[in-house]
């Protein structure tokens, strides 16, 4: 079968970066066996020839309504679908979804009839809300790092903004290109849509929240700019984690410096 990857340069490249994650996420030690899952929007990539398809699949309810998805087209990672096969063959390990007129179920519609994320209610979810907001923001990002999500078992971490600011504290590049900061959503069921409801009203605040003793989502332009914000995120994590192996809780950067440095960024 023909792959709609096939004459259509840009839809590659997204795809392509897709697959570049999924691979710094594997490479990471972030995406143990399936864990983790990236949606992008690609509704501006689909052509007539696209639409017209005949759907892989009879509608699946997502379980919510999402009026600003009506027709839109998003690059979802498989269920069960290994993150470091993604990065290898992302057509065979993902599947394009046309969400319908109703707002509340999709068909697959290309290359594979391979099933969507677990996840999809979080995502579509967050991509609905991202929509809704005009932020521009395409992907969704979520995955299990391993310093950020042990962080969460201490609950003195899950009070607003306590890991926010001493994450920034350890490395001025954390406040720079995390400026929203950390979000945290209480732990509810993985695929859940009580956990999609508790992202997205997260997301109003914060371009990455974690999932309390489960992993991290997070939301960009792209898909590179979603992975980025929790790389620095991870970094920051690894330099306190680093410096209480040595056997000393981290100075940080004080109030002051990092005033400054958003001064200077304006962020
Ligand atoms: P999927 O394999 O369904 O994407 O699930 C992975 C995961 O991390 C669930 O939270
Ligand atoms: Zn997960």
């Amino acid at each position: 079968m023909k792959s709609i990857l096939e004459n259509r340069p840009e839809l590659t490249a997204r795809i392509g970066d897709v697959a570049e994650v999924a691979g710094y996420l594997w490479q990471k030690g972030w995406a143990e066996r399936n864990g983790g899952n990236i949606t992008i929007n690609i509704t501006d990539c689909i052509d007539d020839a696209i639409r017209t398809l005949p759907p892989l699949s009879e509608p699946v309810a997502i379980g919510m309504t999402l009026p600003h998805l009506k027709g839109c087209y998003f690059f979802c990672k498989g269920t069960n679908r290994r993150m470091r096969d993604l990065a290898r063959h992302p057509m065979d390990n993902g599947s394009v979804i046309r969400i319908l007129d109703d707002c509340t179920s999709y068909v697959i519609v290309a290359d594979n009839p391979v099933r969507p994320t677990s996840e999809l209610p979080s995502h579509l979810a967050m991509h609905d809300q991202m929509i809704a907001s005009g932020n521009g923001y395409t992907a969704a990002i979520h995955t299990h790092p391993i310093d950020l999500v042990a962080m969460t078992h201490n609950p003195m971490f899950l009070h607003k903004d306590v890991l926010t600011n001493l994450l920034w504290s350890m490395i001025p590049e954390t406040r720079a290109f995390c400026p929203k900061g950390l979000g945290i959503v209480p732990y509810e069921m993985p695929s859940s849509l009580d956990l999609a409801q508790a992202t997205i009203e997260a997301l109003k605040e914060y371009d990455v929240v974690m999932w309390e003793k489960h992993g991290v989502c997070a939301v960009g332009k792209d898909v590179m700019e979603a992975f980025d914000q929790i790389d620095v995120l991870s970094k920051s994590a690894q330099i306190y984690l680093t410096a209480k192996s040595m056997g000393f809780t981290p100075t940080g950067t004080t109030q002051e410096q990092m005033d400054q440095l958003k001064q200077a960024f304006n962020l």
